[in-house]
């Protein structure tokens, strides 16, 4: 692998842009009617943002999204990948409908339009409405229809507009940190509504694949799923089968319903009750959809061992600490060299004419800043090497359509509150001041050369 990159080696229509997410960005949560979202709530708990922090304000990107979309444009990027917070068009949820909410997606549409940046919409990043949330959210089946009326209001309003679409963000990550590990909103943790959980996003993603291509002809319609190579740590069957498991759960959970397939049940045997227990007849069919584009968006790779303690769902995650990995980011996730390219191969195998799109690539690192510049080298250093593993997979003949960064600000991450910085941009988030950094400097040397 040459080390140097050029932006004509990915080809002439290979999309370039930056990722967001509302929630992490936005603030405003409690301004023009929005309604509070599962994650307004949950950050409110003691103990749960482990910072103590709120987003709140995050990034003020409700009041400066013009500007923001701006320093996508400066950076050379001609795509920008946004969410839509369910509660601030609805605030309960269902029926109901925010004007000003709707307002405000508008005109970050236009604004991007106007800039010439190609908006890319995420329907659903994770901030279920907490109005939902309190009539059982994901785990109710009522769910399907409540999203159903939420895309179809979405893609009824801005479907002349809109032509990219991502359904769902990683819902593999919003189920299970959400539902049964706890880590996430709503917090919960539950074995025994863990199945329908994972059934109706999966049912979900499907059918919000559907609504889209009826309402927006020419849509191209996607969704996005988090993804990781999976190594057990030795070659004893046990850990291999530890493995196995893990990369049924992290990798295959939610694609290969919608590709037909159904669920991994034989490395999760808990997934059988979904069959036994919560499928309704014509569920198998309802599962699967033709999506246009699958997102993927891979951080990190995970290396597995058997375990006395979770035997039955997972093994044990052996931590890049535990391993004496050198590179790691401020996530503690190993940097590794060629676990992009990897992932991208596993999924490639699957049957069935599909395109591929990196949605999110990034990593966190400590910055500072110092005579107004973050010299971020090790930011840089990671995406050169992702898109190194990107080209790479092209060359093999995979049709990865393009790459967005995660992400263009420093921004509300999550249970990890501030702390970890991913943006191309740094945010003071005292005052809200922007400065690019050398990695964004890089990608516009790069984009514009
Ligand atoms: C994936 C999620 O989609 C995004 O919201 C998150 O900030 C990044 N991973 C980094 O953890």
């Amino acid at each position: 692998m040459t080390t140097v990159l050029h932006r004509a080696e990915f080809g002439a229509d290979f999309i370039w842009g930056t990722a967001t997410a509302a929630f992490q960005i936005e603030g405003a949560t409690i301004t023009d009617g929005r309604g509070a979202s599962i994650w307004d709530t949950f950050s409110q708990k003691r103990g749960a943002i482990k910072t103590g922090e709120n987003a709140l304000m995050a990034c003020d990107f409700y009041h400066r999204y013009a500007t923001d979309i701006a320093l996508n444009k400066a950076m050379g990027f001609t795509a920008f990948r946004f969410s839509i917070s369910w509660s601030r068009v609805l605030p309960q949820g269902t029926g109901r409908v925010n004007e000003a909410g709707l307002a405000f997606y508008e005109r970050v549409i236009d604004e991007c339009i106007r800039q010439g940046q190609t908006p890319w919409v995420t329907l659903f990043h994770w901030d279920l409405p907490q109005a939902l949330e309190d009539r059982g959210g994901w785990a109710n089946r009522e769910v399907l229809v409540w999203f159903g009326e939420y895309v179809t209001l979405m893609v009824k309003a801005f479907g002349h507009k809109v032509t990219h679409w991502f359904v769902l963000n990683e819902p593999s990550a919003f189920t299970i940190l959400g539902y049964l590990v706890g880590m996430h909103a709503p917090g919960r943790r539950s074995f025994t509504s863990i199945p329908a959980v994972i059934h109706h996003a999966a049912l979900a993603q499907a059918d919000g694949g559907r609504i889209i291509r009826e309402h927006v002809p020419g849509a191209v319609v996607g969704t996005t799923f988090s993804c990781s190579p999976v190594d057990a740590i030795s070659p004893l069957k046990r850990d291999v089968q530890a493995a196995q498991r893990a990369n049924a759960l992290l990798n295959r959970l939610f694609i290969e319903p919608a590709l037909g397939l159904g669920y991994p049940t034989q490395e999760l045997p808990f997934l059988k009750s979904i069959e036994k227990r919560f499928a309704k007849p014509g569920d198998r069919e309802r599962l699967a959809f033709d999506f246009d584009l699958i997102g993927l968006q891979h951080y990190f790779r995970v290396v597995v061992e058997h375990s006395m303690l979770v035997p039955y769902l997972w093994g044990r995650d052996v931590s890049p600490n535990r391993r004496r990995v050198e590179a790691v980011t401020e996530m503690g996730w190993e940097i590794h060299p060629t676990s992009m390219l990897q992932i991208i191969r596993q999924f490639s195998l699957y049957d069935g004419p599909h395109r591929w799109i990196v949605a999110e690539s990034g990593a966190a690192f400590y910055d500072q800043v110092e005579q107004g510049q973050v010299i971020d080298t090790a930011r840089t250093a990671y995406h050169v090497q992702c898109l190194q593993q990107v080209r790479q997979a092209k060359a093999d003949g995979i049709d990865l359509a393009g790459y967005f960064v995660w992400t263009l600000l420093d921004n509300f991450e999550w249970a990890e509150g501030y702390r970890p910085r991913f943006g191309l941009v740094h945010v003071d988030h005292r005052t809200q001041h922007r400065i690019i950094k050398q990695s964004g400097q890089w990608f516009r040397h790069f984009l514009t050369g």
